[in-house]
C-alpha cells in the first residue's frame, strides 16, 4: 500500500499546485515511485506544471467507469522518471459533486496504487470531498502565504477537517454530513457537548482521532521569517480545536524563478536547483521523507 500524502489549503492561488509537483519530483529523484493525483475540481493544472498538454486519460475516466482502476489511468510523465500523474477533471460537476459511494470507490482504489508514494492535491476550500479526501491520507499537508486572509482560511479548513474526522469516528458518513450542514459548529467544546448527545464515551473517541491529526504547515511565498505567524496560528489551533501536533514543515520564499520555472512547464526544483525556492523546498522534502520513512505501515488508515 502506497504512503498517502494530501496537500490542501483554505485559499486557491497559496501554492498547492507548485509545491505538490516539486515534492513528486524531489521524492522522484530520491528513488521513490510516485503518482500524483489532482483533485482540484476547480482549478486541476498539475499536468501543465508537468509540461502535458494533452493527458490521454482523466479521473472522469474512471468516474465514469470507462476505465476499471485508477492504475489504469495513471499515465507516466515524459522526462520524469518514477512520477506518473492522474490528471484532474476539469470539471468539477464530476469531482465536487462526486456522490458519497463514488468518493468511496475512489478511495479505494488510491490504495490500490501501485506506487511507493500517492501525492493528492485536493484544492482549496471546505466541500466535503475536499475534507474527505484530505483526511483519507496519512500525512496531511496545509499550505498558505503569509496574508491574515490565506491563513484565517486555513484555520476553518482545518477546524471543518477536525469536526469531520471527530464525527466520523462514531457517525455514519451521511449522518456526518447532516449534522455539519444544520449544525454551525463553533469550536471544539461545541462538538465534545453534541458528541455526548450520542453516548458519555463519544468525546472521548473524538479526542482520540483529534491527537491522531498532525497536520504540517507549509508557508509559500514569504518575504521574512514565519515563525511568529505560525505561533499564533498554533495557539489557535491548541485552544479553540485541541490539535496540539501542529507542525511548521517549512517556509518557501517569493522568487521569481519559480514563476518562470511554471511559465518553462517544469518543477522550480528541477529547472533551478539554485533557487531559493528550490533550496527550501528540498529541505521541506527531507523532513517530508523522515515522515514517510516513520510510516508505521499496518496502522495506516483511510476514512
Ligand atoms: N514561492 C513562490 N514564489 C513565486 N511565485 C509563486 C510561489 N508559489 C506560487 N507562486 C505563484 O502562484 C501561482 C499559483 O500557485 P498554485 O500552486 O497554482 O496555487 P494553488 O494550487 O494553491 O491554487 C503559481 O503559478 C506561481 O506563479
Ligand atoms: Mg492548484
Amino acid at each position: 500500500m502506497p504512503t498517502i500524502i494530501s496537500i490542501g489549503s483554505g485559499k486557491g492561488g497559496v501554492g498547492k499546485s507548485v509545491i505538490s509537483t516539486n515534492i513528486a519530483y524531489l521524492l522522484g529523484q530520491s528513488g521513490y515511485s510516485v503518482t500524483l493525483i489532482d483533485m482540484d475540481s476547480g482549478g486541476a493544472d498539475l499536468h501543465i506544471l508537468m509540461g502535458l498538454f494533452k493527458p490521454k486519460y482523466s479521473l472522469t475516466d474512471f468516474i465514469d467507469k470507462k476505465a476499471a482502476s485508477l492504475e489504469q489511468i495513471a499515465e507516466q510523465l515524459s522526462g520524469f522518471a518514477g512520477i506518473r500523474l492522474i490528471a484532474g477533471t476539469g470539471d468539477s460537476l464530476h469531482t465536487a459533486n462526486m456522490p458519497a459511494a463514488t468518493r468511496a470507490k475512489v478511495l479505494r482504489h488510491i490504495r490500490l496504487i501501485e506506487s511507493d508514494i500517492v501525492i493528492i492535491d485536493v484544492g482549496a476550500g471546505t466541500h466535503f470531498n475536499t475534507l474527505d479526501f484530505f483526511l483519507a491520507a496519512d500525512i496531511h499537508l496545509c499550505v498558505t502565504t503569509g496574508d491574515p486572509t490565506a491563513i484565517l482560511d486555513l484555520y476553518r479548513f482545518v477546524k471543518l477537517a477536525v469536526i469531520r474526522k471527530g464525527l466520523s469516528s462514531f457517525l455514519s458518513y451521511d449522518d456526518v454530513s447532516q449534522l455539519i450542514r444544520k449544525t454551525d459548529i463553533k469550536d471544539i467544546d461545541e462538538l465534545l457537548e453534541l458528541a455526548a448527545q450520542y453516548g458519555d464515551e463519544k468525546p472521548q473517541a473524538i479526542e482520540q482521532s483529534i491527537r491522531e491529526f498532525n497536520p504540517a504547515i507549509i508557508f509559500n511565498q514569504v518575504s521574512k521569517s514565519s515563525t511568529d505567524r505560525f505561533s499564533r496560528l498554533q495557539t489557535l489551533m491548541r485552544t479553540y480545536l485541541r490539535v496540539s501536533n501542529l507542525e511548521l514543515l517549512g517556509e518557501i520564499p517569493e522568487d521569481q524563478e519559480l514563476r518562470l520555472s511554471v511559465a518553462k512547464y517544469q518543477p522550480v526544483t528541477s529547472l533551478s536547483p539554485s533557487a531559493n525556492a528550490a533550496q527550501a523546498l528540498r529541505s521541506i522534502c527531507k523532513q517530508l521523507s523522515n515522515q514517510i520513512e516513520q510510516q508505521p505501515k499496518s496502522s495506516r488508515h483511510m476514512t
